[in-house]
């Protein structure tokens, strides 16, 4: 039997080529060998306040994303969250048998807890419905970037205990990183992961960009006060650089090595940016042909949802029977 594969990205702000590198073009590779499902995870992006109208916008624009990217709507799934109740559902249901400490611990939860006023019990609740995704259709594998490995561990933790109280009941699921670009840094500060929150317009190159765009940013990234490419002593800036020209490109290893070292940072620069800009090339070119074709994506979108209702129904009323709640 083929794997079940799945993962999800919040329809907030714009995708970059971290989410692109970390997450989507691994999705897109994997995909054949599966049996996949794809979520836009807007019951995610509301554990912190979003714009209603531009959050509506975004659910489209990130559906759109993934099929530009190369999803195939006609082997997986593309999944709106919230158009499948289930996944509330069964986060409430695994929300009863998650301690609160596992929650506490998380250090995504204490990240964004330590930038608001007043935290929302949602942003607590986010892992669990995060293992609730996953759970839901059974997955075997979860392709994601660095950043959401323990989130993965505690949805292994979760699903073993409910295992353990109810018997015999989830699939285990595994992470997959890609090879190359796990976690991509910000352009800006090359200690910092690239992320959709983080202001300022030199920090992330959005997949979207226009080729102007993502040539300024990427020449304007911030490196360090050596002249050219020394892979004996390198900062994270150049580091980084290398790993987003290495994951566009499929190079190996000893090609960058060759090809970079002692290069002045100009011509570096100018290189990642030509294959960035190639690589995203057939994504936007895509992406406006889809965008253009009304109705298309409701249809792939309604599609997919009816898909994979029916399983998603499955393992919400085996959770209700293993737990004693009215099935009826
Ligand atoms: P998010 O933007 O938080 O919804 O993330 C969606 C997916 O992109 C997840 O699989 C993340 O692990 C991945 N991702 C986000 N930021 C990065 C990054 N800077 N480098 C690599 N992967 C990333
Ligand atoms: N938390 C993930 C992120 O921000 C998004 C996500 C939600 C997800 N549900 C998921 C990823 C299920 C993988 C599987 O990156």
């Amino acid at each position: 039997m083929k794997p079940r594969i799945l993962s999800g990205i919040q329809p907030t702000g714009s995708l970059h080529i971290g989410n692109y590198l970390g997450a989507l073009s691994n999705w897109v590779k994997l995909q054949y060998e599966s049996e996949p499902i794809f979520c836009i995870v807007d019951l995610h992006a509301i554990t912190l306040y979003q714009e209603p109208a531009e959050l509506r916008e975004k659910i489209r624009q990130t559906a759109a994303v993934f099929l530009a990217a190369g999803i195939d709507p006609a082997h997986s799934s593309v999944v709106v969250q919230s158009t499948v109740k289930e996944h509330a559902e069964l986060c409430w249901l695994l929300t009863c048998v998650t301690p609160l400490g596992w929650l506490e611990r998380m250090t995504q939860f204490k990240d964004k807890a330590a930038k608001q006023e007043s935290i929302g019990d949602g942003l607590l609740q986010y892992p669990v419905l995060m293992a609730a995704d996953i759970l839901l259709y059974q997955a075997n594998l979860v392709p994601v970037g660095e950043d959401q490995t323990q989130h993965l561990e505690l949805t292994r933790d979760l699903a073993q205990r409910f295992n353990a109280i109810y018997g015999e009941t989830f699939t285990m699921p595994e992470t997959r990183l890609p090879a190359v670009g796990a976690r991509i840094m910000g352009l800006d500060d090359p200690t910092k992961k690239m992320s959709k929150s983080t202001e300022g317009s030199g920090h992330a190159v959005a997949i979207l960009d226009p080729p102007a765009v993502i040539r300024k940013k990427i020449m304007r990234a911030t490196t360090d006060s050596l002249p050219h490419v020394d892979f004996e002593n390198m900062g994270p800036g150049v580091q980084n650089l290398l790993t987003i020209h290495q994951a566009f490109t499929g190079w190996s290893g000893d090609q960058i090595r060759r090809h970079f070292q002692g290069m002045r940072y100009g011509d570096l620069k100018k290189t990642v940016a030509d294959a960035v800009v190639a690589g995203l090339e057939p994504v936007q070119k895509k992406y406006a042909e889809i965008t253009a074709e009304p109705g298309y994506l409701d249809r792939v979108l309604a599609e997919s949802a009816a898909r994979v209702r029916p399983l998603a129904a499955q393992t919400v009323r085996l959770v209700k029977e293993r737990m004693g709640v009215y099935t009826a």
